[in-house]
């Protein structure tokens, strides 16, 4: 997941869909590429002797093997776990930095059925990292004035990276988040994404109190007992499909 602009539903998506792969038995590695280290708290690791920041630091091929732990989820969801000291790795850019999240999950990613990486609120040097490291991206977007500018710079920041020795990153699709359903200020922004978009948008995710409810509860929405929570849950089970649909080679990663 990617955007340029913060609290626009990342890692509510990364967590949506990890939960959707662990109802159907899928292995999943969430790998926590922002400082804020929010899919860190949610996934709430019993211990996280390494995180994010040691990895790329260490950088050597396989690396992040060593920081990866069992999530709060269970044995079928693990973590490369993230914490605020990963801001000062941001801040480090040299040629051929873009590919260190690449280098330390060679040998990890291919263990896992499905990779996510949650990038931080920038286009910047970790979602550049993040870029790098995934078979397919997918722009995370509020349904506000901002969404078409700011979806437009994260869906050219995917084409830079394809551009630039990642001719085989797709872009799954522009993924508008927390819509609510006849309120007509959204359905003007959806037709904005559109129009501007086409066939890229995707069927968005609508706003679910829910979502809310089951992050800081150690519990995937999709085990929450609610008619909103099965609502979101039907809506990643969609999306996760999609998302599988787009990284059919083994060890392959999705970035959010
Ligand atoms: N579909 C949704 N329905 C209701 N609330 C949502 C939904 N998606 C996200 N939220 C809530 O909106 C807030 C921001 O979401 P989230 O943290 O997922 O965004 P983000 O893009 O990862 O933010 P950041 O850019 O800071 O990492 C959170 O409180 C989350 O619970
Ligand atoms: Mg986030």
């Amino acid at each position: 997941m990617l955007s340029l602009k913060g609290g626009v539903g990342k890692t509510s998506v990364v967590l949506g869909l990890a939960g959707a792969a662990l109802e159907r038995g899928i292995s999943t590695l969430v790998v926590d590429v922002d400082p804020q280290a929010n899919a860190t708290a949610a996934l709430d690791p019993e211990a996280a002797p390494y995180s994010l920041s040691d990895v790329l630091h260490d950088g050597r091929p396989g690396v992040a093997g060593d920081a990866v732990v069992a999530s709060c989820w269970g044995e079928d969801v693990h973590l490369v776990p993230s914490e605020r000291a990963l801001e000062h790795r941001a801040a480090e850019s040299y040629p051929g930095s873009e590919q260190r999240l690449r280098t330390s999950l060679t040998g990890v990613a291919t263990g896992y059925e499905l990779v996510l990486l949650d990038c931080p609120p920038n286009l910047g040097e970790l979602t550049r990292n993040a870029l790098y490291a995934s078979t397919s991206a997918l722009v995370v977007t509020e349904p506000s004035f901002f969404a078409v500018q700011g979806a437009a710079q994260a869906v050219e920041a995917v084409a830079v990276a394809q551009n630039s020795g990642r001719p085989e990153l797709r872009l799954v699709g522009i993924l508008a988040t927390r819509v609510r359903k006849r309120f007509a200020e959204h359905e003007f922004r959806m037709g904005e994404l559109r129009e501007a978009f086409g066939a890229s948008v995707l069927p968005p995710i609508p706003d679910r109190t829910a979502i809310q409810q089951a992050q800081g509860t150690c519990m995937p929405v999709q085990r929450w007992r609610s008619t909103s929570a099965r609502q979101a849950s039907a809506v990643f089970d969609t999306l996760l499909d999609l998302v599988l649909s787009t990284s059919t080679a083994p060890g392959t990663k999705e970035e959010l």
